[in-house]
């Protein structure tokens, strides 16, 4: 059985499982609809409710601000459908120009610590692993309530491997499972979502990981390096974390086998470490190490906290003029 769920503002029909939510199956359908975090926190994804019942998975979503829930608004990550519905997207979103997300089940198959609180997962199953370099996939885990997102640092496979660099966030629910998940335990995942994905892989590239950023950025280099055979494209990749041990990324990426010289490594670390004997500041600082010329030609792509991602933004294109098609960020909220 399935609900038929009607957006009246694109004016299209499409069906949606009981235990689905209207967001994901509307992009499951290929629609156009908007969203980025697909986590309750951002609120792109808000609708009115015209007619019909909706289940909200988690009220305090963060998402919605007093005066949508006064206008009855709803987030389209957080809603489940009661039965058939109609609803009206409030804002617009990208057409589908990434393979359709869908659930699937995958088994803990290895671990690789990269810094005390960071470690890399791979996970295997459910047929090949289609996405592109940069997205993220929802992560079930067992006895945590509501999935988690988490960004892909691998690229698209057969054999169905899908691999996050996640931070354990002190107290988190969802990290704090994960890194208790013994080999070959069970997860479910369901992707891929997002945007902000490789777009050219001729133009430069400028990376900024903040914090768990790194995993997708790392996903963007792999994707940039396993496609730029012929040499063109360069990369600057800028990571930026609280203390040394959080710069983790620079053994990864020198492991590319074709980025060479191309491949420029800048880090900042925010916090007091005598450790610590290089940069030093918030990363978005950083920046202005790059030439003129990389704002006036490169893609940008950011990931992290979304203080950092703001600033990172604000700089880009009100002190920088760079264009919003070439900056494409995830803040992870
Ligand atoms: C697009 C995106 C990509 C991300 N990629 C990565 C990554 O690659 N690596 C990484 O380390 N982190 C990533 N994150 C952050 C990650 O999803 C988690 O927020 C983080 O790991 C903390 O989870 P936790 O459960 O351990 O912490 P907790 O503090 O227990 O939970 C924090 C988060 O869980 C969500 N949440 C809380 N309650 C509910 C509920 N009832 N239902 C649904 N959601 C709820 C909220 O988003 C909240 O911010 C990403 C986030 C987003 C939005
Ligand atoms: S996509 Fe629903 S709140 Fe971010």
């Amino acid at each position: 059985m399935t609900f038929s769920i009607v957006d009246e503002r694109l004016g299209v029909r499409f069906a949606c499982a009981p235990d689905d939510v209207v967001l994901r199956a509307g992009l499951r359908a290929g629609l156009p609809l908007a969203y980025e975090c697909n986590a309750g926190g951002c609120g792109s994804c808000k609708f009115d409710l015209v007619a019909g019942e909706v289940a909200d998975l988690w009220p305090e979503a963060p998402g919605l601000g007093e005066r949508d829930r006064r206008r009855g608004r709803r987030l389209a990550c957080q809603s489940r459908p009661l039965g058939d519905c109609s609803i009206r997207m409030i804002g617009r979103g990208e057409p589908a120009d990434a393979p359709l997300p869908q659930r699937r089940t995958a088994v803990l198959a290895g671990t690789r610590d990269l810094a005390p609180d960071m470690r890399l997962f791979r996970f295997r199953g459910g047929g090949a692993a289609a996405f592109r370099p940069g997205q993220y996939a929802l992560l079930s885990l067992p006895g945590v309530e509501g999935p988690r997102a988490y960004s892909m640092s691998n690229l698209a496979n057969a054999e169905g491997d899908w691999e996050f660099i996640v931070r354990r966030v002190p107290g988190g629910r969802a990290t704090g499972a994960l890194f208790a998940l013994p080999p070959g335990g069970g997860v479910a995942i369901d992707g891929p979502y997002g945007r902000a994905f490789l777009r050219t892989e001729t133009r430069p590239v400028v990376c900024i990981a903040g914090g768990s950023g790194l995993s997708p950025m790392i996903g963007i280099a792999r994707g940039l390096d396993a496609a730029n055979a012929a040499g063109t494209a360069s990369l600057d990749f800028f990571q930026g974390g609280r203390s040394a041990q959080d710069i983790c990324g620079e053994p990864l990426l020198r492991a590319l086998p074709r980025l060479g010289s191309r491949l420029r490594f800048h880090a900042s670390v925010s916090g007091e470490d005598p450790l610590w004997q290089g940069r030093t500041g918030m990363i978005h600082e950083l920046l202005a190490d790059l030439p003129d010329s990389a704002f006036a030609e490169a893609d940008f792509y950011l990931a992290g906290p979304p203080p950092m991602a703001e600033a990172v933004v604000a700089l880009l294109s009100r002190a920088k003029g760079v264009p919003a098609e070439r900056i494409r960020y995830d803040r992870f909220f």
